[in-house]
Parts: C-alpha cells; structure tokens; sequence
C-alpha cells in the first residue's frame, strides 16, 4: 500500500479484493473555439490503492479531487484512460458490460441523495427488489429480511419513497443495494444529503451491517471524521491524487501531509454529534 513518503504504516490483515494500479482519468471538457480542442482535465493521476477483503477503506478530499470518478471507474461504470483495475483478481477496467456480472453482483452502491437515486413512482417492495430481479435472482421472502436489517417496519414495503423521510430512504436505498448479498458496499457521500441529526444513525448502520454481514465498505466523504466514524482505513484525495494512505486513527492523530491536516482543521463537523 502506498503510504506517504518517510512513514511506514501498519499494514490491514487480509487479502487485496480491490487493485486499483496506476489509475489516469482525463477528461475533455467541450471545446470552445474551432481551432483549440477543449481543455483536459486529469480527474485523476496515477492513483493506486488496495482494498482489502472485509476492511472498511474511506475516501476523502475537497469538491473536485476525483473521489467520485475514482468510484465511478471501481463500480466499471467509467472506464480509465490508462492503469488498472482489479476485482477478486480479474481485470474489470476494459471489460464490456455483458462480462459484468460477478461485479454487479457482488458490488452494489449507495448514492448521496436517496430521494433522486429511488424511483417514487415505485413501492418499496419493487425498489428492493429490483436489483434482484435485474440479476435474475429470486426476491421473495428477501425484502422483509432485507427491511428488518436496514431498521424499518415490514408494512414499508407497500409504500412510496415521499412517504419517508431522508433517513429512511437511505435506509430503503441500503435494504436496495445490500438484496444481491454483495461483497463489497460502495458509498458516495451517503449522509451529506441528510439531516445532521440522522446522519450518525445512518453512518451506525453502515457500520453495523459491515460487522454483521462481513462487507467490504468502501466510502467516500469530504469529512475525515465521517470516515473516522466508519472506516480503520482511509485515503487522503487532492487534484486526482492520493496524498497520503493508511489506518485512519494513526492520520487522524498525525496527519503526515500538509493537506490532511488542513482537512481536519476544516471538518470536524461530527464531533459531539455520534
Ligand atoms: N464527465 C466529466 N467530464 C468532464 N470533467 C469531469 C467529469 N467528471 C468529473 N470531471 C472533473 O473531474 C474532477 C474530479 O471530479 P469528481 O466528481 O470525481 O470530484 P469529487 O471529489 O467527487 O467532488 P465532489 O466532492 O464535489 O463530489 C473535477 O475537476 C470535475 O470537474
Ligand atoms: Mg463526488
């Protein structure tokens, strides 16, 4: 695992289920005269990190630092202009969709903003089940399970998502993305839409269904202490880079890189909350 320079840390028992090598993303932004082609922008630059089975790796940086290109390519719906990206040993990053499907069955996501991510004109049965149905796996039986674990009452299941609260679509979207028993859980920001005052329930949950269900987690956030609440491992994010990388108490304590220490002078926004 890459660490920053000088400060060796200690390194997460367990086997690499996510590589990611090496990994440049540009972009082209639209051009804007005839004879100029649009600008580049390097999303992200010779990143690599190694997510280990059962640990829970977090991603942190300010708006723009690629954390969510940098899920989009380990999802493999984005693919990267050079490097690679390994999953349980296979190569994911140039593969077309129809050879897939070990990865959408055993990565799911969770999006920040639960109320565009879920479908209202849906129920919550169907919501639940349709990654399931969409794998061509069988959904009865599953989706009271599936509720149960998240914190909601079996009768959710008959209503619409606008009949919830923000806290409680989360948990609809996280019933959602755990029904195909995926290895890995991938969060983008999964509380910064939500009010402050459920955002530890949520982020408990996560926490807790890691525990209780052996998940990988990986997880992105602009706050290292969101990340600290739920991850032992984090990755410090700046301009498409990896600063620095290792068990987030160790950084949290002693921030090695200038820029990290600015984070955590900038963001302690739970503390006191959880
Ligand atoms: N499809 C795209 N086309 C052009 N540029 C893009 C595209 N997607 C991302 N970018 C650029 O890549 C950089 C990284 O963006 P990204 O969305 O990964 O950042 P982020 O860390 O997730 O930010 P935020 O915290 O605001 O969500 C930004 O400069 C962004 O403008
Ligand atoms: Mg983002």
């Amino acid at each position: 695992m890459p660490t920053h320079a000088g400060t060796p840390r200690t390194e997460v028992p367990g086997e690499a289920l996510i590589e990611v090598r090496n990994v440049t993303r540009v972009y082209h932004r639209p051009r804007t005269s005839l004879t100029r082609p649009g600008a580049a922008v390097h999303a992200l630059r010779d990143v690599s990190l190694t997510v280990r089975r059962g640990e829970r790796f977090g991603i942190v940086g300010e708006s723009g630092s690629g954390k969510s290109t940098l899920l989009r390519l380990l999802c493999a719906l984005d693919r990267p202009t050079s490097g690679t990206i390994r999953f349980d040993g296979q190569d994911i990053a140039g593969r077309p969709e129809k050879r897939l499907r070990f990865l959408r069955e055993n990565l799911q996501i969770v999006f920040q903003d639960p109320m565009s991510s879920l479908d209202p004109r849906m129920r919550v049965r169907d919501l639940v089940a349709e990654p399931l149905a969409a794998l061509g796996l069988p959904a009865a039986e599953r989706v009271s399970e599936l509720l149960e674990q998240v914190g909601l009452p079996a009768e959710a299941a008959d209503r619409y998502p606008h009949q919830f609260s923000g806290g409680q679509r989360q948990r609809i979207a996280i019933a959602r993305a755990l029904a195909p028993r995926p290895k890995v859980l991938v969060a983008d920001e999964p509380v910064s839409a939500l009010d402050v005052s459920v955002r530890g329930q949520i982020l408990n949950l996560l926490a807790d269904l890691a525990d209780e269900l052996g998940l990988t987690l990986v997880f992105v956030s602009h706050d290292l202490s969101v990340v600290r609440h739920v991850c032992e491992t984090v990755a410090v994010m700046r301009a498409g880079e990896i600063v620095e990388t290792g068990p987030v108490d160790e950084i949290w304590a002693a921030p090695a890189h200038p820029y990290t220490r600015t984070l955590l002078e900038a963001v302690p926004t739970l503390e006191g909350l959880l």
